[in-house]
């Protein structure tokens, strides 16, 4: 019998879910009923928040910008869950400070984790969010045009709910 939680029998993956926002999503999944996959780069604290989250959440590690680590969590997704139905690209680095005292390497990470991260996910799970037309993209923050309009393609291609959150600076969900 159905249990009224409104993501009962869906698999999530939540990029940068070690911690914050990342981890209050998480949980907030796993209570409207949802198997999650809660993915950082900080092995240990994510392992501790997964377990502190039960059963229904699992931690791996991914960092967003390596996109053999996508390929082989999704492969790895598919085979124990059966494909994905939501993915939330939530990692990023948040860097605050002056232009003449940002290096062009700071500009760089930056850009990799919040604008390339994104981009490898979406394009890397598209072949497993197409389990039907309810499969869901949200970006927390995607400050390119461009991606925005890849997303709009794709959702004609693919049938996808693509969700993008543009909040300010400071907002907490
Ligand atoms: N906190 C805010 O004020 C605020 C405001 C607007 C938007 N946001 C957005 O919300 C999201 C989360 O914010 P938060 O405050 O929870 O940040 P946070 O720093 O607490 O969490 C971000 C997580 O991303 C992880 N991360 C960083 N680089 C990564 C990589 N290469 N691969 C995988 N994981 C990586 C970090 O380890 C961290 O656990 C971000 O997209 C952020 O830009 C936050």
């Amino acid at each position: 019998m159905p249990s009224g939680k409104r993501l009962e029998g869906k698999t999530a993956l939540i990029t940068g879910a070690a911690r914050g926002t990342g981890a209050a999503i998480a949980k907030h999944f796993i209570a409207e009923g949802a198997h999650v996959l809660l993915t950082d780069v900080r092995d240990e604290l994510g392992e501790s928040v997964a377990a502190e989250l039960g059963d229904s959440a699992r931690y791996a590690r991914l960092d967003v910008t390596n996109e053999a680590e996508w390929k082989s969590t999704l492969a790895a997704l598919g085979e124990q869950e059966g494909g994905l139905d939501i993915l939330v690209n939530n990692a990023a680095v948040l860097l605050l400070q002056p232009i003449d005292q940002t290096s062009a390497e700071d500009f760089e990470r930056v850009m990799r984790v919040n604008a390339l991260g994104p981009f490898l996910g979406t394009r890397s799970a598209l072949p497993t969010t197409s389990r039907g037309p309810a499969g869901r993209c949200v970006d927390r923050e995607c400050r390119i045009h461009r991606l925005r309009e890849w997303h709009d393609d794709n959702r004609c291609i693919h049938g996808l709910e693509i969700r993008s959150r543009w909040p300010n600076a400071g907002d907490r969900p």
